[in-house]
């Protein structure tokens, strides 16, 4: 007996199944297709080949580990070419929590983010980390253990399987440029550990951060000021770029980069469609630099690219690049070397604040004419809120030449969304003001922005049916942007600041939590109640999303350009789709505009369905176009 099944054992070891032969072939051929590239950009990284050989072997056991429905999505997405660039693609970002509880909450939710159109969900940090020491999620101290208090690694995979089913993509954080203090290598590093000492940044000399202090700006003046932290049970201070419990990692050691890939690819086998980098511009450090967008940056996530197309090509890639406008198109890559797949638009999100600020649509336009110039490969996440401040990394060489100075100019953009400046009905706070640099960014939700919150108050249905004109311009304006929209949960229901944040004494010195309040499922509730003020933003989102969806102008591979139009307060988009042409105006004042079409033509207004022979449209204050011309 024992012998038969020895030979029968022996036999199968030799021959593989079929399948398991088309599964090797198919690694090949991709790893193939990348490896000469993959291990030059290593080598002259870390000229380290054991280091290499082991990379290349777990990149076969991840992708060997990968199930099949995976793998099968995987095939598809590869012939598909760009699979997210859809024109229906609407995500929406969320915290479990927040929103549902835990993880199997949000399974039980996911008819209402079908209800709102939503095929993209991005779930915000819900890996393990320090309550009160956690940074919203952003300090990891297990990559592979979800918060016990969402559910478990199980439960995540279940959720990705059900999504998948109905056609909705996941996104995760990858926050790979630092771990929590309470991470297994920092716990290690604190007891004196040379190996994963050496995974951080450790220095005992007291003169090496005053040195990198004199380069490198700060990311949290107010609420974690400097760059290093001192540990006085060890004798050192180690690098901690944002707080103090989030200890960057050394990417100078291979074995960090191995370790994070493994990591990488972990999650993304649990089904996990969009990995969002964390903080990417920051993952290299140099002395004497600002330590933000090396070239050795650039390295690592072509070869993070090229790992992802090796072991899991459905991947895509979502760089967090929160950097002055010039600093950002870059992390695309090349269209030959590509890097991330999508970029937040996050200087175009603040211009178009600064617009609704100062009633002046040139910058805006500017900004748009340098993205529209861009290969059309490129894919933008376009938002109007996310978890985080608004930076006002704006292009200030043109707003001086224009005479409008960096300080006084954020200054006038941060009291005007306090509701501070006459005429403002914008409700919200400040983010870690600067005393030394005088810089400050703002916090608030959409709708408080917009003025719902402060019509709300006065109980006032003039101010909230402004309010609610100018929170859909903005969106429509949004999902006429080349890329794909993203919706901040709540906004779909004009959610407003939360201030209970005020009393949590974890919570209260970040003023980002006015804007990452527990989802109102009371008001989500009166989105069928016909006048309330939900109803009409739901619905005006359902229409918008619908028209989008259905019209080949929203298409992808739309030619998209603005206008010129005697008025600096209307912009004026244009996209273009083989025959089709979308005229999209945006009226930034309180004023009523006569906008004069191009030529005296039929057109289609997609909002209203009418379709006749115009010259001129009258457009209300805050009140946008979209007219398609025959
Ligand atoms: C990113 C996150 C932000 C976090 C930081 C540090 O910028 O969006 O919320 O504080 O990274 O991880």
């Amino acid at each position: 007996m024992a012998g038969k099944a020895g030979s029968r054992k022996k036999k199968t070891a030799a021959a593989k199944p079929a399948a398991v032969k088309e599964a090797d072939r198919i690694f090949a051929e991709r790893l193939g297709r990348h490896h000469d590239e993959l291990r030059w950009l290593y080598m002259e990284l870390y000229g380290n080949d054991a280091m290499f050989a082991e990379l290349c072997e777990q990149m076969k056991r991840y992708y060997d580990q990968r199930n099949a429905k995976l793998k099968k999505l995987d095939r598809e997405r590869e012939a598909a070419g760009a699979w997210y660039r859809k024109r229906d693609m609407l995500g929406m970002m969320l915290y479990i929590d927040n929103f549902a509880g835990n993880i199997r909450g949000v399974q039980e939710k996911l008819s209402y983010l079908e209800k709102c159109h939503v095929n993209y969900v991005h779930l915000m940090p819900f890996l393990d980390t320090p309550k009160g020491r956690s940074d919203g999620g952003y300090a990891v101290a297990d990559f592979r253990k979800v918060r016990p208090d969402l559910g478990t690694m199980e439960d995540l995979a279940a959720l990705a399987e059900q999504c998948h089913d109905r056609g909705i993509s996941l996104c995760m954080d990858f926050v790979m440029n630092h771990t929590s203090e309470d991470h297994e290598w920092a716990k290690r590093a604190r007891q004196g550990d040379g190996e994963y000492m050496s995974r951080y940044f450790f220095c005992a000399d007291p003169a090496i951060p005053a040195e990198y202090e004199k380069t490198v700006p700060q990311v949290f003046p107010t609420t974690a000021p400097g760059n290093f932290t001192y540990l006085p049970q060890m004798g050192h201070f180690v690098l901690t770029t944002f707080y103090p419990y989030q200890w960057d990692l050394n990417y100078g050691n291979p074995r960090v980069f191995n370790e994070m890939m493994y990591n990488f690819l972990y999650l993304a086998n649990q089904g996990m469609d969009i990995i969002r980098i964390d903080a990417v511009p920051y993952i290299w450090k140099q002395m004497g630099t600002n330590c933000r967008n090396l070239p050795q940056v650039h390295t690592i996530v072509r070869m993070m690219r090229m790992i992802g197309e090796i072991v899991c090509p459905g991947i895509v890639l979502l760089g967090e690049v929160v950097m002055e406008p010039d600093k950002v198109a870059p992390y695309f890559g090349t269209v030959e070397k590509p890097e991330c797949h999508m970029l937040y638009n996050v200087t175009t999100m603040a211009t178009t604040w600064n617009t609704v600020a100062t009633r002046d649509a040139r910058l805006l336009r500017k900004q748009m004419d340098i993205v529209c110039s861009l290969p059309r490969e490129y894919t933008f996440l376009n938002y109007l809120r996310c978890h985080d401040d608004i930076g006002w990394g704006l292009d200030y060489g043109t707003l001086s030449s224009w005479g409008m100075r960096e300080i006084p100019h954020k200054r006038f953009l941060n009291e005007y969304f306090q509701g501070k400046t006459e005429g403002s009905v914008s409700r919200g706070e400040l983010y870690n003001e600067d005393p030394i640099t005088q810089d400050a960014r703002f916090c608030g939700t959409t709708a408080s922005m917009c003025g719902v919150e402060s019509a709300g108050f006065e109980q006032n249905a003039f101010m909230m049916e402004q309010a609610i004109r100018k929170d859909l311009m903005l969106h429509a304006y949004m999902f006429t942007q080349s890329g794909i929209p993203m919706l901040y949960s709540g906004d779909e229901v004009g959610q407003v600041n939360d201030y209970s944040y005020k009393e949590d004494p974890d919570k209260a010195p970040d003023s980002r939590y006015i804007h990452r309040g527990a989802f109102p499922w009371e008001l989500a509730d009166r989105i069928e109640e016909k006048g309330s003020v939900q109803e009409k933003i739901f619905a005006g989102l359902l229409r918008l999303e619908k028209i989008r969806a259905g019209e080949a102008v929203f298409g992808a591979d739309a030619q998209v350009y603005t206008k010129d139009y005697s008025d600096d307060s209307i912009l004026w988009i244009v996209r273009r789709s083989g025959e089709e042409e979308l005229h999209a105006v945006f009226n930034f004042s309180d004023e009523g505009k006569t906008i004069w079409m191009p030529e005296r033509a039929v057109y289609t207004d997609l909002v209203t369905g009418v379709t006749e022979e115009v010259e001129t449209v009258e457009l209300s204050g805050w009140d946008f176009l979209w007219m398609k011309k025959h």
